[in-house]
């Protein structure tokens, strides 16, 4: 579904990516760990075209991204919830819920009604919370709503930008289970996370960024018992 092939980036003069390759296939879960600074968000950014890339190639749904604005990629699947959330703080919960909805055309509002209902079971909370101004929303809260929201728009390809930013485990453990339903039921995620241990324990493919590069990748439970990459992580 998502294809990188040897891609550079880099803002202004200096190089942030470095020749990264990486796959996620329908239905796949990917996860990309690094520290910080090492080049996650700019990776994502460039797969959804906030940034253009100096050199190499991304491809989306079998068809090369070049030159597709990041609102067309996401009309046509490719969602990315950006670190920090960006939900529509002014918005209630139930319209920044509706506004993810709209991204998919031709849906009848009992379609939308029903779509809604199931993110309010998936996350109680929000149900609670309806009629509340997103931005009045802990940051916990906020996050089920950018994930609910993403969800809405029918990805075919979602990207996530370090959710448990700030979070309990519990509420980690939440979100990290909605991601594994996603991608259970066909969608590719890439999710690039510093928490290490967490997402290899729930992903199915890993790659390690470090400084711009990836140096390490595989099955996402090999590098678990990967002594560098525990060595790295797990302190
Ligand atoms: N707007 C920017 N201008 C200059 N350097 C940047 C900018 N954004 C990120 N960087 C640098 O790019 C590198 C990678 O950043 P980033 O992709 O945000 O890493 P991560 O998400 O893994 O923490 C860091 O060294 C950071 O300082
Ligand atoms: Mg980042």
């Amino acid at each position: 579904m998502i294809e990188v092939r040897d891609v550079s980036a880099s803002i202004g003069p200096i190089r942030i990516l470095s020749g990264v390759s990486l796959a996620a296939a329908r239905g796949r879960f990917v996860t990309v760990i690094g520290a910080n600074g090492a080049g996650k968000t700019t990776l994502l950014r460039t797969i959804s075209n906030l940034l253009t890339p100096s050199s190499g190639r991304v491809t989306f749904d079998g068809k090369d991204t070049r030159g597709i604005a990041p609102h067309r990629l996401a009309r046509t699947g490719l969602v990315h919830v950006p670190q920090g959330r960006q939900i529509v703080p002014a918005l209630s919960v139930e319209d920044n819920l509706m506004l993810g909805a709209s991204n998919i055309r031709g849906l009848a509002r009992g379609d939308i009604r029903e779509a809604i209902e199931r993110e309010y079971a998936r996350f109680p909370v929000l149900r609670a919370r309806a009629g509340i101004a997103g931005g009045n929303l802990s940051g916990g809260e906020q996050q089920m709503l950018a994930i609910s929201r993403a969800v809405l728009m029918k990805p075919k390809a979602l990207l996530l930008d370090e959710p448990s930013l700030g979070l309990a485990p519990q509420l980690v453990a939440l979100i990290l289970k909605a991601l594994r339903e996603m991608a259970d039921a066909g969608v590719a995620v890439i999710l690039v996370e510093q928490l290490a241990m967490m997402s290899l324990s729930i992903a199915d493919d890993a790659y390690v960024l470090r400084q711009g590069r990836i140096v390490l990748s595989g099955p996402a439970a090999d590098l678990r018992g990967n002594a560098s990459v525990v060595e790295s992580y797990l302190t």
